[in-house]
């Protein structure tokens, strides 16, 4: 008999952004050139001053830091805090390897094996790995297009809880609708993880990629200062600076017994990336104009896209507000099927457009399946062409079985 694997290895889910991988490798292959909707990795420069400190760093040793991370970098980020009026104290963040890892941690240290976290789909895919190799699982809360992706009333977020259910997990901005949830939003699911002793997780890493900041908008669930001792930020220098490479995120929590489950589990792993940090510090010296720019590029290319979608016979959005992916639903059936054809039966001039199918976002079987995630990731130009391509692959697809 061959060794066998555990329970937790044999039910992650595969990733549902990846599965069309290999397709798209076959295109290639074939010449075919691949508009890449599909995932979520930034195009926007890094900032210079980063680029520059990675040609001049100059350490003989790359060794391990502090396991909650280099105090130097902390004190950086406590002063990025400071400017949106969170006063921190360096023990109330730990840095991790990329917001990944800030997940990871916060929900081994939150969940017990069989606990639940409450999350509104659809919701970024890896959430559920992260619950499930912590032992746990998720429930998800289904939010729709026709709501805008908005939050339902809280009633419908108390109907899903249960005496298992440990945490509610928000995306704010979200990956994958671009939602950007109001301050009454997230303060009266605040009310609820205190009504129910729940923790209220919010992840953070798209934080200032948000289109039109009014008087609503909370930056940071950090600044609900009533709830303080239940909030638990996710963050991470991936999107904000394009470093998803550099694997530096951190967990921000003024909860002392949080961040000390976290310092162990830190402690376990030793360092958080050397490197990594080292690049990130200078990140956030970078000038604001840095990003504005991002935020300006992703905002324009969040209206191109919207724009061509919405002169597509069948196909609609709700406008996002933040982040820069946007769910569309599309006159299929199975968007699993049609991201598949787009890889393998059609191109125009060489040319096809690779989209995630929004299956994979809903952990409630069957919702999705007429709907895909677009990434902005590249420019306007190309963008504009992916769109015309997908309007035109729209019109001669010959739907499943044929
Ligand atoms: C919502 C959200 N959270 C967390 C992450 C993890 O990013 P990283 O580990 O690179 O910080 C991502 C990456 O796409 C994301 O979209």
């Amino acid at each position: 008999m061959p060794a066998s694997l555990s329970q937790r290895a044999r039910h992650l889910p595969a990733s549902a952004i990846r599965r069309l991988v290999p397709l798209a490798v076959e295109a290639k292959a074939r010449g075919v050139h691949v508009h890449h909707l599909n995932i979520g990795q930034p195009d926007v420069w890094s900032p210079s001053i980063v680029i520059d400190a990675m040609h001049d760093y100059d350490e003989r040793l790359i060794a391990y830091t502090m396991s909650r991370g280099v105090p130097a970098y902390v004190d950086v980020l406590r002063e990025y805090y400071a400017a949106y009026g969170v006063a921190l104290t360096a023990d109330q963040i730990n840095v991790t390897s990329g917001g990944s890892e800030a997940l990871l941690f916060t929900l081994m240290a939150v969940l017990d094996p069989g606990d639940e976290i409450l999350i509104p789909e659809p919701y970024y895919t890896n959430y559920t790995s992260f619950a499930q190799m912590a032992g746990g699982s998720v429930v998800p809360v289904t939010t729709t297009m026709d709501e805008g992706f908005r939050l339902p009333p809280v009633a419908r977020i108390e109907a899903a809880l249960t005496p298992k259910t440990r945490a509610i997990l928000l995306c704010n901005p979200s990956n994958p609708t671009g939602v950007v949830y109001t301050r009454s939003e997230i303060e009266s699911v605040a009310a609820l993880c205190a009504k129910h002793d729940l923790w209220l997780v919010v992840d953070e890493v798209y934080r200032e990629f948000v289109f039109e900041p009014g008087p609503e908008t909370l930056r940071t669930a950090l600044a609900l200062e009533a709830y303080a001792d239940r909030v638990v930020v996710v963050d991470s220098v991936s999107k904000r600076f394009s470093m998803c490479g550099a694997r530096v995120g951190c967990v921000v929590s003024r909860h002392e017994g949080l961040m000390r489950a976290l310092l162990r589990l830190s402690d376990a792993r030793l360092s958080p990336p050397a490197v990594g940090q080292a690049l990130a510090m200078h990140a956030y010296h970078a000038p604001e104009s840095y990003l504005e720019q991002a935020v300006e590029t992703y905002r324009a290319r969040r209206d191109l896209a919207f724009a061509k979608l919405a002169d597509i016979p069948g196909a609609r959005a709700v406008l996002p507000g933040g982040a820069f992916y946007m769910i569309a639903k599309l006159p299929v059936a199975d968007s699993l099927h049609f991201g598949s054809w787009l890889l393998t039966d059609f191109a125009r001039d060489g040319e096809t457009v690779m989209v995630a199918p929004a299956g994979g976002f809903y952990a409630t079987p069957g919702l999705g399946d007429d709907e895909v995630r677009l990434a902005f990731v590249i420019d306007l130009e190309p963008l504009s062409r992916a769109m015309d391509l997908l309007a035109e692959a729209l019109r001669v697809y010959p739907g499943p079985g044929k």
